[in-house]
């Protein structure tokens, strides 16, 4: 809290206690707001709040209130209108705010996370695959809330939950023991992956006994038979080499890779103490954690023919992952479809006692669309992550061109624009609403978009390029444009808090929106270079201040820094 806030609190705390009655000043600064317009002041304080404890008339209190500031340092006025007391710093304030921006230190915030580890889980594909419109979601939300707890100083260990274990991989053994080659799988990657695939499912409704033979290869892979597991290896090997294209262009690297085969061994040990602890129940042969209690249907921890599944496996992992990183928290980022799914396992690890338990967080979206499109898996008609980025790199290019003919640096520039054009549009709403994407809507330069804020921190790197900061300001006194600007800057650190609590990116993208509305009415109504003397300096700062957290915004967006546009 500043100084002048914790001073204003104090007093409006001794003026109530003055009174006979009490109010902290802890409780007072709950009541401060911030006026959305700064001619109202730069905190105000909504005196009907108090008038019931005080038994006096919001106006009336107020106006007393109002002689407790007459000569307040870093003060400049207060003003009580209708029932509000405004509170109005003065330039002075201002400039201190903006030398602290300027230092670019966020390492108080770091203290808040410092010792503390946050297991995530994202992205996490099933293998043999490509990524499509239904894995943006959770590839970019996951990247950008580490990123979020980074900031916030915790130990963050980004993990790739591979979906390398289950009866599609018995399926996909046997498609290509009948149909496909070593020679074709290295050729024609994970495409040939996907081709024997749909073709499986073609042929298994003509003769199901292909089905039977798929669930016996996936329990020959689960006895270890060698040459099973070579060809399952194989397949993972090149759904990687797929993903991590993907993920470079994104910028997203993981910690861990510890896929949904790794904890195989590890469930029997689960599924004993889950016996051992009364919790197993055995419905028309399968075994399962009744859940009515909670409201829930049960959760399915062995089938009729004892293999496992996908909740044993989550329990099982989790266990495992409390063991070997002591996390403070787990969470795990999925397509809100799955919400049941986490809330039936989290609750059957709180019965089983496990003290961890309470760290484990769900983080769910909303559906992504394209144009109206939803997606349709499995008919083959998918939209393909990477037709996405490579269509919105192709209009930044175009759009680019059209600004700027001779950039040198186009390509680069092209593609660190059209894929956050991308990253951006599925982190600027809510993530738990659903997104319908539109190239205008993604790609425009003047919307609320991806490119309007790289184009934005552009222009900002662009006028410090071309002017010199050598000198103070102490003199200047800022403008209505230049304080407002301010004031939102100012926000940013709260607002990362604010983000990691809620694990809502929108919380940064939004934020650097408003920047880059308030950034360019600044700069359109305020001339910076050439104004010269100190409101040259006093501007060229402010600039740098816009800079350096639109930077750090689009880092933690997980989009590129962007010099020049
Ligand atoms: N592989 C799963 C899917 O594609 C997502 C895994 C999410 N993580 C987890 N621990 N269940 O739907």
């Amino acid at each position: 809290m500043s100084d002048i806030k914790t001073t204003i609190c104090e007093k409006v705390s001794e003026y109530v206690a003055s009174k006979g009655a009490s109010l902290s000043p802890e409780e007072a600064v709950l009541l401060l707001e911030t006026p959305a317009d700064s001619k109202l002041g730069d905190l105000a304080l909504p005196c009907f709040k108090l008038s019931k404890t005080l038994r006096c008339r919001p106006d009336g209190i107020a106006s007393e209130l109002a002689l407790s500031f007459e000569s307040v340092e870093g003060l400049e006025r207060v003003e009580a209108v209708g029932g509000y007391l405004n509170f109005f710093f003065g330039s002075d304030k201002y400039k201190n705010d903006l030398s602290e921006l300027l230092k670019d230190d966020y390492s108080k915030l770091a203290e808040t996370g410092a010792g503390k580890t946050i297991v995530l889980d994202f992205s996490s594909p099933n293998i043999a695959k490509r990524f499509h419109l239904g894995h943006l979601g959770t590839t970019v939300i996951g990247n950008a809330v580490r990123n979020i707890y980074k900031f916030c100083g915790y130990n963050t260990v980004a993990l790739n939950y591979l979906g390398d274990w289950g009866t599609q991989n018995g399926k996909q053994i046997v498609a290509y023991k009948k149909w496909s080659s070593r020679e074709k799988l290295e050729s024609e990657g994970i495409k040939e992956l996907e081709r024997i695939y749909v073709l499986f499912g073609k042929e298994a409704e003509k003769d199901p006994s292909l089905n039977d033979q798929a669930r016996a290869a996936f329990r020959e892979l689960e006895n270890g038979n060698e040459e099973y597991l070579e060809i399952w290896q194989l397949f993972k090997d090149i759904s990687l080499r797929e993903y991590t294209k993907t993920y470079e262009r994104l910028g997203i690297d993981f910690d861990v890779w510890d896929g949904e085969s790794l904890y195989t061994d590890k469930m029997p040990a689960i599924v004993d103490e889950l016996r051992e602890k009364e919790l197993l129940k055995i419905d028309d042969g399968a075994s399962i954690v009744d859940l009515s209690e909670y409201n829930m249907p049960p959760a399915l921890i062995l089938k009729r023919d004892g293999s496992t599944l996908y909740p044993t496996r989550d329990i099982a992992a989790a266990n495992y992952r409390y063991n070997t990183y002591k996390f403070d928290k787990c969470a795990y980022v999925t397509s809100a479809g799955q919400s049941l799914h986490f809330a039936q396992w989290f609750k059957v690890t709180e019965m089983m006692g496990k003290e961890w338990a309470k760290d484990l967080v769900h983080i769910p979206y909303g559906t992504m669309s394209f144009g109206g499109e939803k997606l349709a898996s499995r008919t083959g008609n998918i939209i393909l992550l990477n037709d996405v980025f490579d269509e919105a790199v192709a209009k930044a290019r175009a759009i680019i061109e059209e600004k700027n003919v001779a950039h040198e640096n186009k390509e680069w520039i092209s593609e660190a624009v059209g894929i956050g054009a991308v990253v951006f549009s599925a982190l600027s709403s809510s993530r738990i609403k659903d997104t319908n994407f539109t190239w205008e809507g993604t790609l425009s330069f003047e919307g609320n978009t991806g490119p309007y804020v790289q184009y934005t921190y552009a222009r900002a790197a662009s006028v410090l390029r071309r002017g010199n900061s050598a000198g103070g300001y102490d003199g200047y006194t800022p403008e209505a444009t230049e304080t407002e600007l301010i004031r939102k800057l100012c926000e940013f650190e709260e607002t990362v808090k604010r983000a990691a609590n809620d694990y809502e990116p929108s919380h940064i993208s939004r934020f650097a929106l408003n920047v880059c509305t308030l950034f360019n009415q600044f700069y359109h109504n305020c001339r910076i270079l050439g104004s010269g003397g100190e409101t040259e300096q006093f501007r060229l700062a402010l600039t740098s201040a816009v800079r350096n957290i639109l930077g750090r915004c689009l880092d933690i967006l997980g989009m590129k820094r962007t010099e020049e546009i």
